[in-house]
């Protein structure tokens, strides 16, 4: 089991597959892009393989999320999420992406065994998704969507995020959109995760803006607690259901306390959370050919020195993590 000193247990582990991504979504990446992992820094498919079945045979985890950056650039990706659902326990599988690509892959991805999707998507103006990806890909992510949808990796769920002068005002569109297409939305607080750090406090559209903006056009009724669970989405019912809308306020109104996660970089390394200050070494074990029980021993040490919180409720104290948002796995 991966426990912490808090007492949260970590049975949802997030794997990002590359830091590598196909967009330039400016509040995660200069338009030149990063200093990207090489090959031989990143994780093969069979250490990444290794790594899923102990953390399902050994440590408890029942919930694999695969990231990126954009994990669809993994050229392994099928093979990979075919080979986890061979384990036992069989984890459930899902993966979040742009979307550009997944109309070619969404069928396959099922027939491999992932359960569900969630797509980013902050627009549904073709030119301000030009300006706020820096592609023009828009037209990419609304097929990638519907084939999602038609392949069955549902519920598919949509992550916007709002920047000011850019979508702020598209709050209802997009709910409206999302529930004519069958699509769980959830609007996403900007973190200071940017590899530029550039955001700032002021700057951005909190939870209560959005659900302000919303009310303008739709009944909402809050979930409640007891169905969230330790999910970062706090959902509302939408016009008396049955379509729900989720606002994620990592700023505002941060969830910590009910973490279940622990995260595995591209090149290997656990990662606490998200805004961990510390990593630890897992490739370097399995290069060295360390046996299972020793890596297993190393991940649940790494957990228990997680912290109480991402820091964010404390400003004056808060230090940004060195690596971006895209190198981390969302
Ligand atoms: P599901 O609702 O189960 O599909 O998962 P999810 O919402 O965690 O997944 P997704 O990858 O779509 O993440 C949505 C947003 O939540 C992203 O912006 C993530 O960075 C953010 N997020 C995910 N995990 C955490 C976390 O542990 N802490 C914080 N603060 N944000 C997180
Ligand atoms: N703050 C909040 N969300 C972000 N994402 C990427 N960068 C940030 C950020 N700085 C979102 C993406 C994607 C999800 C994995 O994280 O838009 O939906
Ligand atoms: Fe790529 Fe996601 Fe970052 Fe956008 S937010 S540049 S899609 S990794």
């Amino acid at each position: 089991m991966l426990i912490d000193t808090f007492g949260r247990v970590a049975t949802d582990l997030r794997v990002s597959l590359t830091d590598r991504c196909n967009l330039r979504c400016t509040y995660c990446m200069p338009e030149e892009g990063l200093q990207w992992l090489t090959k031989s820094d990143l994780l093969s498919d069979d250490e990444i393989v290794r790594l899923i079945h102990i953390a399902v045979t050994r440590l408890g985890i029942t919930e694999v999320r695969f990231t990126g950056g954009e994990p669809l650039l993994r050229p392994g990706l099928v093979g990979i999420v075919e080979r986890c659902a061979a384990l036992e326990p069989r984890p459930r599988m899902s993966l979040t992406t742009n979307g550009i690509g997944l109309k070619r892959t969404a069928a396959a991805l099922r027939e491999a065994g992932l359960d569900r999707v969630n797509v980013s998507l902050d627009t549904l103006r073709p030119d301000v998704f030009k300006t706020l990806t820096r592609r023009d890909r828009h037209q990419d992510v609304l097929d990638g969507l519907r084939a999602a949808h038609d392949a069955g990796l549902t519920p598919v769920k949509v992550n916007a995020v709002l920047m000011p002068g850019l979508n702020g005002d598209e709050a209802p569109d997009l709910l409206a959109w999302a529930v004519e297409h069958g699509y769980e939305l959830r609007f996403i607080e900007q973190m200071p995760l940017d590899a530029q750090h550039g955001w700032k406090r002021d700057g951005m559209i909190t939870a209560g803006d959005i659900l302000d903006s919303l009310r303008t056009r739709f009944g909402l009724t809050e979930e409640g607690e007891s169905v969230r669970g330790s999910a970062p989405a706090e959902r509302w019912v939408v016009d008396g259901g049955p379509h729900r809308v989720g606002v994620i306020a990592s700023v505002t109104r941060p969830f910590c306390q009910a973490c279940d996660r622990t995260r595995l970089t591209a090149d290997g390394q656990v990662r606490t959370c998200l805004f961990a200050q510390e990593e630890t070494d897992l490739r370097g074990a399995l290069r060295s050919d360390a046996p299972d029980d020793e890596i297993a021993a190393l991940w649940k040490t790494a957990m228990w020195g997680k912290k109480a919180g991402s820091g964010l409720d404390d400003p004056a104290a808060f230090l940004q993590p060195e690596r971006p948002m895209s190198a981390i796995g969302g």
